[in-house]
């Protein structure tokens, strides 16, 4: 037993790592924790999975079962809650972590391809989870990001229609809603993972190891290579149980929200999308063509084929270098720009989505 599991571990890292890729600065731990928040998601979500009835008459119902009921119900949903809006928050993180360290460049093309995938994945597994507690909350919410899918030219009705399975929110979403995110997206998101942490290995380690000899001094140095256990893993040990005690600690202090029972003929007003969503809420009431679908669209683009335009290989594994500073500034802008409207959305748009002075 221990040499298949010393062996599995080995396999999912190189037997030797370069000491400058253990150093915090190197990544962060960013990937990492986004690794041990999955894994907690999955954990928290199986349990939650033997309590819920994806059906609007029970749903909710099974949402209060969990708080008041069901042994740990609580805590476990407050986990999977936590848990998922932190994953989606560290995934952006560690993209941009690899963005300003130049991790995206020649070999490690198809790696951030298959990275950009998953953040998409990431978000799309977050929305569809949103909807499961047919709160007032989720269904607004929900209701509002369909709408943003209805304003794709041409496609958008027919797309609205395959999302919702109904012109509205209503049982067929909940069950869409239900299988995309318990089975589909988590297929696809640990199929794609495992190509991620395989192509790290296979384009030579982390971008900061590679060019550790700007970051630590000598090339001897950093060339030396050492055993990957226990010096990598006993620190990822670290990590993971870190991230799962804080994540925890808040689970413990934090009760999830839920508000009352979906109810499709109240509409709060303003009817905001998850947070994550908000900054492309707050564009799509400027254009509901440019700032729903373009922006997004060509971000999302713009990231894939970010790898094949920008190919100097100049300032790799540096967080800051000299010769990668426009570039730098432009994505750093392009982060700003989103964390702007995002702000907007959340805290300073009111009923009827006017401008609010304080955060409302
Ligand atoms: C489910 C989401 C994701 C998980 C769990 C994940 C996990 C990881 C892990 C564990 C590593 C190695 C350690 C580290 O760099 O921190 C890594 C590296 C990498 N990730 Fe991700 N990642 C995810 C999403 C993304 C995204 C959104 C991008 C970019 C758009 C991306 C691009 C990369 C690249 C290019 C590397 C290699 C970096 C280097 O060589 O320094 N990943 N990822």
């Amino acid at each position: 037993m221990r040499a298949v599991l010393s062996s599995l571990v080995l396999h999912v890292h190189a037997p030797k790592v370069r000491p400058a890729s253990l150093r915090l600065r190197a990544t962060w731990a960013l990937g990492l924790i986004s690794v041990v928040l999955l894994g907690l998601l999955t954990m928290t979500g199986i349990y939650l999975m033997f309590y819920y009835f994806p059906h609007p008459d029970a749903a909710w119902r099974s949402m209060k079962d969990l708080a008041f009921v069901v042994p740990f119900g609580r805590v476990t949903r407050n986990l999977h809650r936590w848990t998922a809006h932190g994953m989606v928050a560290l995934v952006t993180l560690h993209m941009i972590r690899v963005y300003l360290t130049g991790g995206y460049k020649r070999p490690r093309e198809a790696n951030w391809v298959a990275g950009v995938a998953l953040g998409v994945l990431t978000l799309a597994l977050s929305f569809t989870g949103y909807l499961l507690p047919w709160d007032q909350l989720a269904y607004w919410a929900v209701t509002v990001g369909a709408n943003m899918a209805a304003a794709v030219p041409w496609l958008g009705q027919p797309l609205r229609l395959l999302l919702l399975g109904d012109m509205s929110v209503g049982e067929a979403a909940l069950l869409r809603f239900y299988v995309l995110h318990c089975v589909v997206l988590p297929v696809a998101i640990f199929g794609l993972l495992a190509f991620h942490l395989f192509r790290v290995r296979k384009d030579g380690g982390l971008v900061v190891g590679q060019h550790a000899a700007a970051q630590i001094g000598t090339t001897t140095e950093s060339s030396k290579l050492i055993p990957a256990w226990p010096h990598l893993i006993y620190r990822e040990l670290v990590v993971a149980g870190l991230t799962t005690a804080a994540f925890l600690a808040l689970a413990l202090l934090l009760d999830a929200p839920l508000e009352p029972q979906a109810d499709p003929t109240r509409t709060p007003n303003p009817a905001k999308a998850p947070w994550y969503f908000l900054g492309i809420q707050e564009l799509a009431h400027s254009s509901a063509f440019w700032g729903g679908v373009f922006v997004p669209a060509a971000t999302v683009l713009g990231l894939m084929v970010l790898p094949y335009l920008d190919t100097s290989e100049q300032g790799l594994g540096l967080y800051y270098p000299r010769q990668r500073r426009v570039a730098i500034h432009i994505f750093l802008a392009g982060v700003a720009f989103f964390v702007g409207v995002t702000v907007i959305g959340t805290w300073f748009r009111g009923p009827a989505w006017q401008w609010m002075w304080w955060p409302y």
